[in-house]
């Protein structure tokens, strides 16, 4: 068995995620390779999402009842996790939503309906990457058309990063919002915070942070990166699906309007106006993803007894690992960092002419699940000049023997397609 330093114990990892024991295709062992789209879930995870519905299910904040109370708590503990996991200042600065899309969709909303100093109107500017995920373009697209606002973005240089060469051009005094991907979901890029916010607050611009690819896979200190807003999403870090977060700084918070309306988010209610309830609650509308948020709890728990500066050390080797292993595969064209050095563990490639969705398929008929099409990041298609990548992507449970797999999986692919 291949050792690489830096490992964790996948053997003993793996006895946590039942799902991980399947057979697929007449006996053929799974090998997960697209944990960038989903990760799985520990028996601890799907143990608190039982144990909720069997013991504690009500709705929060309204009821004076036993159950009403402890889902409450739970719900609210949950909160508590995802702050310490953050390093928040505040526990009231982590607002639950459905997905990273929707923390995304919600920054974008409140800026528009702001007022000023954060309105953004027909003479300011919108600063986003070509490297986005759809979920950080097409909020973007669709406030500039409701207020006349421009829509910028930063290039990519022919290796996978960002061209930050006309970074002064780029981001300016008009600019209001600086929206940007922490770790590329297609090309792996984990992408330079520190230059791009010093930019940004250069000109007094908001920055929000895209930490979807990031959250599950290194740990994440919000004051650290010293962003204005940061969004990621449950179900990539081990957590159930229909779970997101957004972090915002408690002060913009309090001072910009809700996006969605509805029962929880209020303080008051008259037939002629509402006043709201504060922050996070303001942006909390309806009954929240209660069952969800318990689970993303322990999803945080589970992750904190590993530790996550061993996850993102275990991912790293088996980074280096992959991209040495996949340079032998002839005609194999990485697309995004041909290095470990500032990637994450998510690697898209082409195989010669042979279209990714053969590639997927002939891998799948092997066990070997990845991702295959634009992944929700078209521009970056786009820009390289290619249809469409195959995407193996690794997590805690990840192990060398499955890239073996992969790239044996890739020799069969090639002679299937001569
Ligand atoms: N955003 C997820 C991915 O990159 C779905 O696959």
């Amino acid at each position: 068995m291949t050792q690489l330093p830096g490992l964790l114990d996948t053997e003993a990892i793996r006895k946590d995620f039942p799902v991980l024991d399947r057979v697929v295709h007449d006996g053929r062992k799974l090998v997960y390779l697209d944990n960038a789209a989903t990760s799985q879930k520990p028996r601890q995870v799907l143990d608190a999402l039982s144990e909720y519905y069997e013991r504690y299910n009500a709705n929060v904040h309204r009821g004076v009842h036993v159950l009403a109370e402890e889902a409450t708590a739970l719900y609210e503990g949950a909160r508590d996790k995802v702050a310490e996991f953050i390093n928040a200042p505040s526990r009231d600065e982590v607002i639950f939503t459905k997905n990273a899309s929707e923390s995304l969709n919600l920054v974008a909303n409140m800026l528009g309906w702001a007022d000023e100093p954060y309105r953004v109107d027909q003479d300011t500017e919108i600063v986003i990457t070509e490297m986005e995920h759809h979920s950080n373009i097409v909020p973007w697209q669709l406030l500039a058309q409701r207020t006349g606002a421009k829509l910028k973005w930063f290039g990519l240089t022919d290796d996978g990063r960002l061209d930050l060469s006309n970074i002064d051009e780029i981001i300016t005094e008009k600019t209001k919002i600086v929206s940007f991907v922490l770790v590329s979901n297609i090309l792996g890029t984990v992408n330079p915070v520190e230059t791009i916010i010093r930019r940004a607050q250069e000109v007094g611009a908001l920055v929000c942070i895209d930490a979807s690819q990031a959250a599950p896979h290194m740990p994440l200190d919000v004051q650290a990166l010293q962003a204005d807003f940061v969004a990621f999403t449950g179900h990539k870090m081990c957590g159930p699906t229909g779970i997101g977060v957004l972090w915002g700084r408690q002060e913009l918070l309090e001072d910009l309007p809700p996006f969605l309306g509805g029962g929880e988010m209020i303080e008051t209610v008259s037939m002629h106006s509402s006043t709201y309830a504060p922050a996070p609650h303001k942006f909390e509308a309806g009954t929240p993803p209660i069952a969800q948020a318990v689970g993303l709890g322990a999803a945080i728990d589970y992750l904190n007894s590993i530790g996550m500066d061993k996850i993102l050390a275990h991912e790293h080797a088996l980074t280096e690992y992959a991209v040495r292993r996949l340079a032998e595969v002839p005609d194999l064209r990485i697309i995004g960092p041909t290095t470990a050095e500032d990637r994450g563990a998510a690697i898209s490639f082409t195989l010669g002419d042979i279209h990714p969705h053969d590639v997927g398929q002939v891998l799948d008929e092997q066990g070997i699940a990845v991702r295959v099409g634009h992944h929700c990041a078209r521009p970056v298609c786009l820009r390289y000049g290619i249809p469409a990548t195959t995407r193996a992507s690794f997590y805690l449970y990840s192990s060398p023997a499955e890239i073996d797999a992969l790239v044996d999986g890739l020799e069969h692919v090639r002679n299937f397609f001569g």
